[in-house]
């Protein structure tokens, strides 16, 4: 019985998020999703930039953060700013990204978590 239930409980959390196992990286996980998907408007001359001073073009820009400060707290997923925008949780009207309908698909957004989880590395 005990074994049955601990069974069950390793294939739902394999299950739940199969491709996160190992380490995610900055360079090949995160980078891709932030060019595709907000880019166009948080780098120089783009709207979300303009309105937030928020730059993710580098790595240290993303860091830094808007101009109130940074969007990201390593290790800490719920409570960084730039996962709550993109779960919809700060609030739904600024979800991120801005405008787009069905917001981002959950792989990606599982992406980025794991990657802020795991400490938001320059890797
Ligand atoms: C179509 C343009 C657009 C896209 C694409 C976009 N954003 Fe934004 N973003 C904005 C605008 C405009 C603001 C300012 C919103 C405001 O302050 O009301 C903003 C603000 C932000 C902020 C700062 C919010 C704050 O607390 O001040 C974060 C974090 C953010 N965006 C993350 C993202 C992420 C992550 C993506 C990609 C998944 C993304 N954005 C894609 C337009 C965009």
């Amino acid at each position: 019985m005990k074994s049955n239930a601990l069974f069950l409980g390793t294939l739902l959390a394999a299950s739940a998020v199969p491709a996160l196992a190992g380490d995610v990286s900055y360079k090949s996980d995160v980078q891709p999703i932030l060019h595709d998907y907000c880019l166009n408007c948080h780098e120089p001359g783009g709207k979300g930039f303009e309105a937030s001073g928020l730059d993710m073009s580098t790595y240290a820009s993303l860091m830094k953060g808007t101009k109130y400060g940074a969007v990201i707290k390593p290790g800490d997923s719920f409570s960084s700013v730039l996962i709550q925008l993109v779960e919809g949780r700060a609030h739904p009207a600024i979800k991120m990204p801005f405008e787009l309908k069905g917001g981002l698909p959950a792989r990606k957004i599982d992406t980025l978590k794991s990657w802020v989880a795991q400490g938001a590395k320059d890797n």
